[in-house]
């Protein structure tokens, strides 16, 4: 993150939830249309070009990264729903995006979310940018965004600065593309944190990037790539190993009850044969 600019990558994010949008229903991985309305318009220009080239050329920059990032967003929309179609005892309060960039899902899933505040996190910058776009699609009354740098100060002091926030309630958490950019100790304090102002029951989905230890040229060039991304201030940080999540989530109190490996995502999700990337991984944990 270059100090004081919106996040570029949660730009390439979102811009890829627009291309997809455009695949073949058939195909289609993930069913984003309302990520294109928070592009900037240059973004949004290339969210629209034909198929073909653009995606070619982002593929051959980072195989499977695009099919990947699609992906994930697709585990997390239907554990969120999920837990959003819940009632009596289990029913979700209420909704934190952590790092929410362009998250489009208050917008999305309006209906679902039935009034439940959506708190969505971030640096101001990235916040102050989206806000822009917000502000030409009509007001978002469930939405309350809330500035902060979760590396250096507690998010949760800042969620209860809020009057909406309820300490304690059942929550789900979102948390998408970020512990990859934080300190292993940044990642721990956030989960500990969160699950000091979420109640038992709570749930949260989280995506890891890893190592790839293999020999071949295309294992070494995808750990140096992550680096690259040092280049517009983002780079990548914290590996861990899908075998080490759940010991490293059950330590800050969070147990694992999902999890999907590079190999899991193409059976669960992919009918075309593209092929995601194999240094990403997610999970979906709950609070004890
Ligand atoms: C790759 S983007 C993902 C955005 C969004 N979750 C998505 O998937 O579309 C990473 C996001 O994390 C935010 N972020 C990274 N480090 C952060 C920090 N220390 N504090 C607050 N936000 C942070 C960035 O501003 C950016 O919006």
């Amino acid at each position: 993150m270059i100090a004081g600019l919106p996040s570029l990558t949660a730009e390439f994010v979102c811009l890829f939830r627009a291309r997809e949008a455009r695949v073949d229903p058939a195909m289609r991985i993930l069913d984003d249309d309302r990520a294109v309305d928070l592009l900037s318009p240059a973004m949004a220009a290339l969210a629209r070009a034909p198929q073909g080239v653009v995606d070619r050329l982002f593929n051959w920059m980072i195989p499977g990264l695009a099919t990947t990032l699609v992906c994930r967003h697709r585990f997390l929309d239907d554990h969120l729903l999920q837990e959003l179609a819940k009632r009596g005892s289990d029913e979700v309060e209420q909704v934190i995006v952590l790092g929410a960039g362009l998250d489009a899902r208050a917008l999305r899933f309006t209906a679902e979310l039935r009034g439940r505040t959506v708190f969505e996190v971030d640096f101001p910058s990235t916040l102050g940018r989206k806000r822009k776009q917000l502000e030409k699609l009509g007001p978002v009354p469930h939405l309350e965004q809330v500035g902060c740098d979760f590396a250096v100060e507690s998010f949760a002091d800042a969620l209860l600065r809020s009057p909406r926030f309820q300490k304690g309630a059942k929550t789900v958490v979102l948390w998408e593309g970020v512990t990859m950019y934080l300190e292993r100790a940044a990642v721990r304090r956030t989960l500990e944190d969160l699950r000091s102002v979420v109640g038992a029951g709570s749930s949260v989905g989280i995506d890891f990037w890893f190592l790839i230890d293999g020999r071949s040229v295309s294992s070494t060039v995808r750990r140096m790539l992550p680096q690259l991304l040092g280049i517009v201030g983002e780079p990548v940080l914290l590996s861990l190993h899908p075998e080490d999540a759940p010991g490293f989530l059950r330590s800050t109190g969070w147990d694992v009850v999902d999890a999907a490996d590079p190999r899991s995502l193409s059976t669960r999700y992919v009918k075309d044969g593209r092929r995601p990337a194999p240094s990403f991984h997610f999970v979906w944990a709950e609070s004890r």
